[in-house]
C-alpha cells in the first residue's frame, strides 16, 4: 500500500463497540454513532453489527447511513444549516428525528412536512450554555455558539412551536462539545437538561427522548494505556444526575468509538535543518490526510516504527502541503529517523479520513484493516 494510508485496528474497534454496548445496556441507553467522525464503509459495517444508530450532520451522511444498512428509524440528523433538499430527503426517509436548531428551521420544516403530507418527528436542539472545558475550537454549547436554540428563545416561542401542525416534537437534543476529558462537565449538563426538560413539559411539551450528544474524550497521549474510552464512568454520571422519568436517553459518540482504532502511516521523505537550527523531519503525509494538528493545534502521538537505532533526536515533523501550519508536532523525541522510515501518527481514527481534502491535488489516502493482515 502506498503511503500515507490509514491503518485500522478492527479488533480494537470491536472491543470498543462491545464496551459501549455492554455498558449502555445496564441503563437501557441508546447509542448512535456520529458518522462524521469516520464514514469508512468497512468500519460502518462493523459498527452496524453492534446495533448502534447513527447521528448525521448532512443529507449525504443520512444517505450514507441508510446505504450502509442502518435503520432510518435509528438515524438522527442535526445541523445548523440544513439545505432544502436535505430536509426534504430526511422527511422522505422517515428518520427517527430531525434535530432543529432555529425557530426559522422549525417553521420551514413544518411547511415542507405539510407539502409532503407527512407529520415529522423533531427534536429541539437546545443550546444549554455550558463550558465543556475543551479546546475552544470544538465546543458547541456555549451561549454565543452557532449551534442549537437558546432555552430562553424556546420559552418565548413555546406556544408557536407547539402549534406547528405537521411536526411532532418528540425530543430534546444537545451536544456541548468534543474531546471532553473532565467528566464532571457532564454532571452540570444533566442538571441543566433536568431544568429545561421539566420546564418545557410543564408548558405542554411531552418528550419521548432526551439525546445528550457525544463528546466523550479519548487519551491521545498514551493510547496504549487507555485504549477503550471510559463509557462506564460517563453513563454512571448520567444515571446519577439525569432525571429520566420514562424518557429514552440517547448518546451520539464519534471520537470515542473510532478515535483510537485508527493510525496514519507515513514515510519519511527528507531531513533538513532550518537556519535557526530546527531539525525538520519531512514526511509524505500532510494536513490533507490529517488536518487536526494544523486546524486546532491538536496533539497526536508519533512514533518511528522502522528505525534501526534506539538513539533519539528531537524533530519538528512537517507535511508536504503548501501551508506553514502543516506540521504534526514540534520538538518531539523520535528514534533517529532517515529517509524511507515509517512513522505512525496515532489515534487518528476520528476526524482524520473524514476531514481529508485534495488540497494541492493530493490523492486521498487508502486504508488497511487489521483483520486483513492476520
Ligand atoms: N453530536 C453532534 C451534534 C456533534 O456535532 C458531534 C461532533 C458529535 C455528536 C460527536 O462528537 P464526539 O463524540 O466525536 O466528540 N473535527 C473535530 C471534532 C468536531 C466535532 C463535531 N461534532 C476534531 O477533529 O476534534
Amino acid at each position: 500500500m502506498e503511503t500515507p494510508f490509514y491503518l485500522y485496528d478492527t479488533e480494537l474497534l470491536r472491543q470498543t463497540l462491545e464496551s459501549v454496548v455492554n455498558e449502555s445496556k445496564r441503563y437501557n441507553y441508546k447509542v448512535h454513532y456520529a458518522i462524521k467522525a469516520n464514514y469508512d464503509d468497512r468500519l460502518l459495517a462493523i459498527i452496524r453489527e453492534y446495533g448502534l444508530g447513527v447521528d448525521c450532520a448532512s443529507g449525504n451522511e443520512v444517505q450514507k447511513a441508510i446505504e450502509a444498512g442502518f435503520d432510518p428509524k435509528s438515524i438522527v440528523y442535526a445541523g445548523v444549516g440544513k439545505r432544502d433538499k436535505e430536509l426534504r430527503y430526511a422527511i422522505e426517509q422517515e428518520i427517527m428525528a430531525i434535530n432543529c436548531e432555529s425557530i426559522e428551521e422549525l417553521l420551514v420544516l413544518d411547511a415542507m412536512a405539510a407539502e409532503a403530507g407527512r407529520t415529522v418527528e423533531v427534536a429541539l436542539r437546545v443550546n444549554p450554555d455550558i463550558d465543556p472545558k475543551t479546546n475552544h475550537c470544538i465546543d458547541t454549547g456555549q451561549a454565543d455558539s452557532k449551534f442549537g436554540i437558546s432555552y430562553e428563545e424556546i420559552l418565548d416561542n413555546a406556544e408557536r412551536i407547539r402549534s406547528l401542525k405537521h411536526l411532532r416534537i418528540v425530543g430534546v437534543h444537545l451536544h456541548i462539545g468534543s474531546q471532553i476529558r473532565e467528566l464532571h462537565v457532564f454532571e452540570n449538563m444533566c442538571q441543566k437538561v433536568n431544568v429545561i426538560v421539566e420546564n418545557l413539559e410543564r408548558l405542554g411539551f411531552s418528550f419521548r427522548f432526551v439525546d445528550v450528544g457525544g463528546g466523550l474524550g479519548i487519551n491521545y497521549d498514551m493510547p496504549e494505556n487507555e485504549p477503550i474510552p471510559n463509557f462506564a464512568s460517563l453513563f454512571a454520571i448520567v444515571h446519577n444526575h439525569l432525571r429520566v422519568g420514562d424518557r429514552e436517553v440517547h448518546f451520539e459518540f464519534g471520537r470515542s468509538i473510532v478515535g483510537e482504532c485508527g493510525e496514519l502511516i507515513t514515510r519519511v521523505l527528507f531531513n533538513k535543518t532550518t537556519a535557526t537550527g530546527r531539525k525538520l523531519l519531512i514526511v509524505d503525509a500532510s494536513m490533507t490526510e490529517l488536518i487536526r494538528p494544523a486546524l486546532y493545534g491538536s496533539y497526536h502521538n508519533i512514533e518511528n516504527i522502522t528505525a534501526e537505532t534506539d538513539r533519539t533526536d528531537k524533530y519538528t515533523v512537517v507535511g508536504t502541503a503548501c501551508e506553514s501550519t502543516d506540521r504534526f508536532d514540534e520538538n518531539v523525541s523520535l528514534r533517529r529517523s532517515v529517509r524511507g522510515d515509517l512513522l505512525t501518527i496515532k489515534s487518528a481514527g476520528a476526524y482524520g479520513m473524514s476531514m481529508a481534502s485534495r488540497y494541492n491535488l493530493h490523492d486521498l489516502p487508502g486504508a488497511v484493516y487489521g483483520e486483513d493482515l492476520m
